[in-house]
């Protein structure tokens, strides 16, 4: 299991996805900075130089290679578990992978496969953390917050670093097993329980109620008097 840090990087995802050939299962490559930082759907994720951890995960098991949805829940279960080892109160977890503490995003998971002819070659896990940042921009919607903001001091980023590659460790080893223990996390620390949001239905952008997290992973939701299941895509809230 190789650990790679790089001070700057394009991102440690990109990295990962042009280099798996050359890397191991479980090669974990971090940064101090991304120059093309990438979050979901299309999004950029931006972070200040040496104050958030920034690093991705290069899973070439085959197989994990159907448990994408585990993996993507169980990741944000990962965040959730080392956040609160710092003493962090009301984490949530926002279907399908974001980290919330008290209604603002701490986290964000992007979990992409690596295809070629042959079927899936790789999935690589990047997690974004909010460690020291004091201040964001360019996101005056949904405002973020960091574990610095929330706990007024300034985390050892090499202990926290350690912290979560641990629980990374631990969690895809549980998922290669079939060990399901996060889905008791999720339910019980599901940030959109309740809440009525945008989503996805027929690709018609329905207003929904959350009602729970499914066995399958997916989202249980109601709408129209029906309960139905939403399995990818943004959710996004009723304001
Ligand atoms: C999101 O919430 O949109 C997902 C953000 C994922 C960001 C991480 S930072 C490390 C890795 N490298 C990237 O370019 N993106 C992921």
């Amino acid at each position: 299991m190789k650990k790679i840090h790089f001070e700057h990087i394009n991102s440690t995802s990109s990295y990962l996805k042009e280099n798996y050939d050359k890397y191991d299962n479980l090669t974990f490559v971090s940064a101090d900075y991304q120059e093309n930082g990438r979050g979901r759907n299309g999004r950029v994720w931006s972070s200040e130089e040496g104050e958030n951890l920034l690093f991705s995960i290069l899973i070439k098991d085959e197989v994990l290679f159907n448990k994408t949805s585990d993996l993507s829940l169980s990741s944000a279960v990962c965040v959730y578990k080392c956040l609160k080892k710092f003493n962090i109160d009301d984490v949530s977890i926002k279907w399908p992978n974001d980290v919330y503490i008290k209604g603002k995003k701490i986290s964000g998971i992007l979990l992409e496969s690596v295809s070629c002819g042959k079927g899936i070659e790789a999935l690589i896990i990047g997690v974004g953390i909010n460690v020291n940042s004091e201040k964001f921009t360019n996101d005056l919607i949904n405002e973020p917050t960091s574990m610095c903001l929330e706990l007024g001091k300034k985390i050892d980023l090499d202990e926290i670093r350690q912290v979560i590659y641990n629980e990374f460790i631990v969690m895809i080893n549980d998922i290669k097993n079939d060990k399901r223990n996060y889905l008791k996390i999720v339910r019980d620390n599901n940030y959109l329980k309740g809440k009525k949001v945008y989503a996805l239905i027929d690709n018609k952008r329905e207003l929904v109620e959350v009602i729970d997290i499914n066995d399958d992973n997916s989202l249980k939701v109601y709408v129209n008097s029906n309960y139905l299941n939403v399995y990818s895509g943004e959710v996004t809230f009723h304001v």
